[in-house]
């Protein structure tokens, strides 16, 4: 079963997949070759129907059915050189709706996860300001709170696959993104209490894990949507989001949600520390840099199909599933291809579309059981289009790491199994 969650199985994935085809497993949502113990099934009462189950409160803290063991955040092993600074990657193909599990979060550390005393948590904000602030985590939540659903992405989303097709699986191609909803504080009432100085214009952000990872934010920004966080999905956040508190910066690089926040400088010019000189800037053809690139242009990906959740059915109706998000406002419309983009037709948009959120895109059709090249491509509301992948090269060229949002396409092979393809 792991082979097909694997980011590059080439040759044992596909015989595995044949295999589970030829013994005519078809049911719809299961995992493949779920065969199962016939006992279990009609006209039979099954073992389950027949015990008695755990009771309440047994279970004290909900987990997923031991059956879907398999959804897991997973990492690439070769991709660095050691688990505290690295990533481990969203399960998106096995994912519905727009907002994700706390437990299914992909994290990006780059030292490792700190584990936070609440008690001894303070809140530094100082700088231009009137009247210097600490914040203990109990002051943060007697404030004014606001509830709201943004997507998370790394800028170095995708980067793998910048020169070409890299990795077999939507969790691994598009899976450094994930949407929760986080309830905190506006910056902004902070900042008011602590009065900003007529000649204030950046902010900087500083964690308190051992990266003390530090980046400049325009005061702008600041002012208008940007939350000091401390629950998602309700929960307090998990450590490796940035227990107890987090900045979220709707809509930018992921980079800029300094977890664990610690510190808040206020100051009239940015910083220019590693992450915005040295990292998280664009290499162009010319050799120069794009620097503060920090929206999240439009992009999204189909996770159904896609190479770790192949189509089980021979031909016949077919869900097609993906997100699309926009760090510039709300996804208007996606567009589905069957056929390399050749031809496009609309997708419908299902569940809420918030602002800077994920949004899930659903194409119903007859698959006829022959070869498809699956792509989607998401416009936003400012009218902004996805981009080809060919288009962004143009500009970008192929030295860059970050802000990849180029079209995806998936290869769907008659026998269900799909691949990572480019196609020109
Ligand atoms: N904040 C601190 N303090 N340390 C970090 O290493 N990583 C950043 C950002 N904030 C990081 C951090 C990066 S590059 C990303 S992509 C996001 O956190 C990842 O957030 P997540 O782990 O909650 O998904
Ligand atoms: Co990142």
């Amino acid at each position: 079963m792991k082979d097909q969650d694997q980011p590059d199985a080439g040759a044992s994935r596909r015989a595995f997949l044949r295999a589970g085809l030829a013994t005519g497993v078809a049911a719809i949502g299961s995992p493949v070759l779920a065969a199962g113990n016939p006992e279990n099934q009609p006209p039979n009462i099954p073992e389950w129907t027949r015990l008695l189950g755990d009771g309440v409160a047994v279970r004290a803290y909900g987990k997923p059915s031991k059956h879907e063991a398999h959804v897991i955040r997973r990492d690439v092993e070769w991709l660095t050189a050691s688990r505290e600074s690295s990533v481990s990657f969203t399960p998106l193909h096995a994912l519905d709706g727009n907002i994700t599990p706390n437990g299914l979060l992909f994290e990006r550390h780059h030292s490792g996860i700190a584990e936070v005393d609440p008690a001894d948590y303070r809140l530094i904000l100082h700088g231009l300001v009137d009247r210097p602030l600490i914040f203990t985590l109990d002051d943060l939540k007697r404030m004014p709170r606001v509830n709201r659903a943004y997507f998370c992405e790394c800028a170095a989303n995708s980067g793998m696959e910048w020169r070409g097709a890299q990795l077999n699986g939507a969790q691994f191609t598009h899976g450094m993104v994930h949407c929760v909803m986080y309830t905190g504080v506006p910056l902004k009432t902070l900042l008011d209490e602590a009065g900003v100085k007529t000649n204030a214009k950046w902010l900087l952000l500083e964690g308190g894990d051992s990266a003390a990872m530090t980046r400049s934010l325009p005061l702008a920004k600041a002012m208008d949507d940007v939350l000091i966080a401390y629950r998602m999905n309700g929960e307090m956040l998990y450590p490796e989001n940035g227990y107890p508190v987090r900045a979220v910066i709707p809509g930018w690089e992921a980079n800029m949600w300094v977890k664990w926040l610690r510190r808040i400088e206020v100051g009239d010019q940015p910083w220019h520390h590693r992450e915005e000189t040295s990292k998280y800037t664009d290499l162009l053809e010319n050799g120069k840099a794009r620097r503060f690139t920090y929206v999240m242009d439009a992009k999204s990906v189909i996770t159904n199909p896609s190479p770790q959740a192949p189509l089980n059915h021979k031909s016949g109706f077919t869900v097609l599933s993906g997100i699309a998000w926009s760090g510039r406002g709300k996804i208007a419309r996606v567009d589905v291809s069957l056929d390399g983009g050749r031809n496009w037709r609309t997708a419908r948009l299902d569940g809420p579309v918030w602002d800077k959120a994920l949004t899930r895109f659903y194409f119903e059709f007859d698959w006829d059981g022959s070869e498809l090249l699956l792509q989607s491509r998401a416009m936003d509301e400012t009218g902004y289009v996805q981009p080809t992948k060919t288009e962004l090269r143009q500009v970008r060229g192929v030295n860059s790491i970050y802000h990849n949002n180029g079209i995806q396409t998936w290869h769907v092979h008659k026998n269900g199994e799909v691949e990572n393809v480019e196609v020109s």
